[in-house]
This record gives C-alpha cells, sequence and structure tokens, in this order.
C-alpha cells in the first residue's frame, strides 16, 4: 500500500476541493493520502517537507494566478532546496495539479513550474494518462467529462467564479480523482 502526499496551496477554496478529490482516487485505489495544505508564504515549511520525504510520491496542487504557482507553492519549492542538498526526494514519484478560471490561462505554465522542481530533485514525473475528452468543443463543454480541456502534463481544470462547491464540474473532479488513482497504483508499483 502506497502513501501519496497531495501538498497543495488554495486561496479560495477550489484548489482544496480538487486536492480532496485527489484523495478519494488514492483511497479508490487502495492508496493512503496525506493531505498537506500550505498556508502561507511566511510560514515554517518543515512539516510539509517531511511530509513529501516519508511518502512514495506527492502531487502537488496549486491554483494558477498570473500564469504560475501562487506564492506559497513557490516558497515552498524554494524551501525544498534543502532537501535538494540530500537528494531525499530523488525517485519519488511526483505528479501535479492546477486550477484557473480560463480555459487557457497558461495553466500548462504551471505545471510546468511542478515538473522542473520534481526534475531538480530527480523524481519521476508522471501526467494522468487520461485521453482528452471526445467532444465536439464549439458546441460541448464537456462538463462531465474527465480532461475536457485535454491536458497530459498533469491535471488542469476550470473552475467559474462561484464557489468551489459548484465549481469545477464533475467531469474535473472526477480527472483529479483518476490523478489520485494512477499515482497510487504506480507508487505501490515501484515500492
Ligand atoms: C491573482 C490572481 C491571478 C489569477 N491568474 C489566473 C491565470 O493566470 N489564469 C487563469 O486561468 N486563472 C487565473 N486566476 C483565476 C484563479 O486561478 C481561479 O479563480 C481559481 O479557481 C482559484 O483557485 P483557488 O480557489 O484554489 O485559489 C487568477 C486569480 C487570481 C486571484
Amino acid at each position: 500500500m502506497a502513501t501519496v502526499a497531495i501538498v497543495y496551496h488554495s486561496g479560495y477554496g477550489h484548489t482544496a476541493a480538487l486536492a480532496d478529490e485527489i484523495a478519494a482516487g488514492v483511497k479508490r485505489a487502495g492508496g493512503i493520502a496525506e493531505i498537506v495544505k500550505l498556508e502561507g508564504a511566511e510560514q515554517d515549511f518543515t512539516a510539509a517537507l517531511e511530509a513529501v520525504t516519508k511518502a512514495d510520491a506527492v502531487i502537488f496542487g496549486s491554483p494558477t494566478y498570473m500564469g504560475d504557482v501562487s506564492v506559497p507553492m513557490r516558497a515552498f519549492f524554494v524551501a525544498s532546496s534543502k532537501i535538494w542538498f540530500t537528494g531525499g526526494w530523488k525517485d519519488k514519484l511526483a505528479a501535479g495539479f492546477t486550477v484557473g478560471a480560463t480555459f487557457g490561462g497558461n495553466k500548462d505554465h504551471t505545471l510546468g513550474s511542478m515538473w522542473v522542481l520534481a526534475m531538480q530533485h530527480g523524481m519521476i514525473w508522471a501526467g494522468p494518462g487520461v485521453p482528452n475528452a471526445q467532444i465536439n468543443r464549439n458546441t460541448d463543454a464537456g462538463t462531465n467529462l474527465p480532461n475536457r480541456i485535454g491536458s497530459a502534463l498533469g491535471v488542469v481544470t476550470q473552475a467559474d467564479n462561484a464557489a468551489p462547491d459548484v465549481t469545477p464540474p464533475e467531469g474535473d473532479r472526477e480527472f483529479a480523482r483518476l490523478l489520485g488513482e494512477r499515482i497510487a497504483k504506480l507508487a505501490a508499483k515501484l515500492k
């Protein structure tokens, strides 16, 4: 049984809702999900860093703010340089998820920041492995289908300007669960 740390920051609750869905996916695959919420850039990151070190895999989650990870997530990444010196995250499985208000919104860049961080640590990056939703995007928003936006690097979702219990839609939530499921299964295989 694999332990998956889900480390995320969320300013307004949408990334938090997705973190819960990812945890549900991890559990669906028989894994143990450890959710670690980052509160702010000035916090002490020791416990969060330790949670990743102890876990078999990590899934990073951040809203896309101005085309990149949020400031608390960036601060956490910088704090992880302590671990980089020891090689403590080397060969650990890593993945990522994000949410933005628009369909494009430069959200791939947010995932790219997570990916580069993982590569700096010598981690093994895994995408969701979910094919693009087969929809006619001119006529069908595909909100009940996973991967409606079409992302291979990680889970990319979209939330309207409404409360996190109504947006992102069900398809995006299932996409998040599928990532949790996949990472838990892959981590168990690697163990
Ligand atoms: C400062 C700021 C910058 C944002 N920049 C982007 C952006 O570059 N692309 C995008 O698609 N959405 C952008 N958004 C929208 C948020 O990503 C969206 O509201 C998301 O649901 C917030 O997630 P959270 O509730 O976990 O904080 C931005 C929001 C804020 C507050």
